[in-house]
Formats: structure tokens, C-alpha cells, sequence
């Protein structure tokens, strides 16, 4: 799959410095109202050349990354092929509501990177708590939670026990109530 990554982001130390950094990377996004460096043109022309690709056999699959409703509606009003899948940000406590409610709308796959919150997660009383409950970890519960949201988990493991935990997800569901738990962790509704 090829996708356009997101177009701004900030430093690695800004990032270091900023706690608030991924709300800060979302606000401070191109938008409509906001067209940073004609990103919009830039996006358009080359997705144009990607779906070329696409339509050689080239590529098999276009996706897009970290982009919000605004951004759809811009750059892919008239387009041939339209994003197969947008990868972002997305566990229990980092939602965009709407993002999903839009690539839901648009049948685009909504892909979960970081889903243990780039390794913070771990520490979470909640998911410690249905770790236990279920006889399973922190990771797997975070995945379940994922997929049970038809979402598509990106964990990144470097450690083989990792991916062979990450993998162990397929045996169990989590009950509706503890589903709606683990949403309520979302500031961000
Ligand atoms: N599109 C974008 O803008 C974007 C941005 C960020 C990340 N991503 C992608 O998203 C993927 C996720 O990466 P991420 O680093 O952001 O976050 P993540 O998957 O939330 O967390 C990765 C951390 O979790 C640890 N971990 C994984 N499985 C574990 C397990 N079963 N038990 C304990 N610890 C475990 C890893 O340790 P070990 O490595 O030691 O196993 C690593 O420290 C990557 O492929 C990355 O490239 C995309």
C-alpha cells in the first residue's frame, strides 16, 4: 500500500517539550482556511500520479494518513479512487470521533497506529484491571478493544515475545460494558 503521510508535524524537540504535542500537531494542521505552502494542490497532484500507478497495477492499494474530515473533502471530491485507508492516531484515550465517523461514512479503513499509546499505555490502571479480568496483558486488551471497533491495529514490537503476544488476540472478546469503559477514557469527544 502506498499512503500520503501527514503534511506538518514538529520538531522532535518541540515534541519533547510540548505533552500536549498531538493535539498541537491537529491544530495546527492545513485546513481549508488554513492552506499551508499550497499543501492542497501538492496532495492533489500527487494523488493524481499515485492513482496513475493504481491503474497501471502498480500499486494495489492508497491510503492517506492523519487526515481529518477537512482534508477529505477537499482533495478527494472529484477523484477516480478514493482513499482505501487512513492511518491515525487511535487508542482508548486518543480518538477523533469524527475522523472515523467520516472514513466509516466513506468506506475507508480506519488503520490504529500507536495503539499502546506509543508504550504509555502500559502503565494505565484500567487496561492493568482488564488485563487481569480477562488472563490476558495490557497490549492484548488494547488490541481487542481495536479490532472490536473494526478498526486495524498498527503495533509496532520490536521484541519477538511482543509480536507473538500481539498476535494472541483472536480467543476472546471484551463485553460491551467494558468496551464502553475503555471509550470513556477518550477526553477527546
Ligand atoms: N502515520 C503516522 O503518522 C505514524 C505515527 C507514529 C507511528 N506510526 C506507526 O505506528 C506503528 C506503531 O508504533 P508506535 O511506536 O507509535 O506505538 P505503539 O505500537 O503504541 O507502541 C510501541 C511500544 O510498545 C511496545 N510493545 C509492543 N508490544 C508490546 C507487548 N506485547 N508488551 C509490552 N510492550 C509492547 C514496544 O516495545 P518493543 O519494541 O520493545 O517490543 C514499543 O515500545 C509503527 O509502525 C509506526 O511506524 C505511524
Amino acid at each position: 500500500m502506498y499512503l500520503i503521510h501527514s503534511p506538518a508535524d514538529r520538531t522532535p524537540s518541540e515534541r519533547e517539550q510540548d505533552t500536549e504535542s498531538w493535539q498541537a500537531m491537529v491544530d495546527e494542521y492545513p485546513t481549508p482556511d488554513n492552506p499551508v505552502d499550497n499543501w492542497f494542490e501538492n496532495v492533489a497532484s500527487s494523488w493524481q500520479a499515485m492513482t496513475e500507478l493504481y491503474h497501471e497495477g502498480k500499486i494495489k492499494a492508497l491510503g492517506v494518513s492523519n487526515f481529518y474530515p477537512a482534508h477529505f473533502e477537499r482533495v478527494f471530491k472529484n477523484v477516480s479512487v478514493q482513499p482505501m485507508v487512513n492511518q491515525i492516531r487511535l487508542n482508548p484515550s486518543q480518538v477523533l470521533p469524527e475522523t472515523v465517523k467520516y472514513d466509516d461514512a466513506h468506506q475507508i479503513i480506519t488503520e490504529a497506529y500507536s495503539p499502546f499509546g506509543q508504550g504509555r499505555s502500559f502503565k494505565v490502571p484500567l487496561y492493568q484491571e482488564l488485563a487481569a479480568k480477562y488472563h490476558k496483558t495490557v497490549s492484548q486488551i488494547l488490541l481487542r478493544w481495536s479490532l472490536d471497533h473494526q478498526y486495524l491495529p498498527l503495533p509496532k514490537a520490536g521484541h519477538e515475545a511482543h509480536m507473538r503476544e500481539n498476535l494472541n488476540v483472536f480467543d476472546f472478546d471484551l463485553t460491551p460494558e467494558d468496551i464502553s469503559r475503555l471509550d470513556s477514557l477518550n477526553t477527546k469527544k
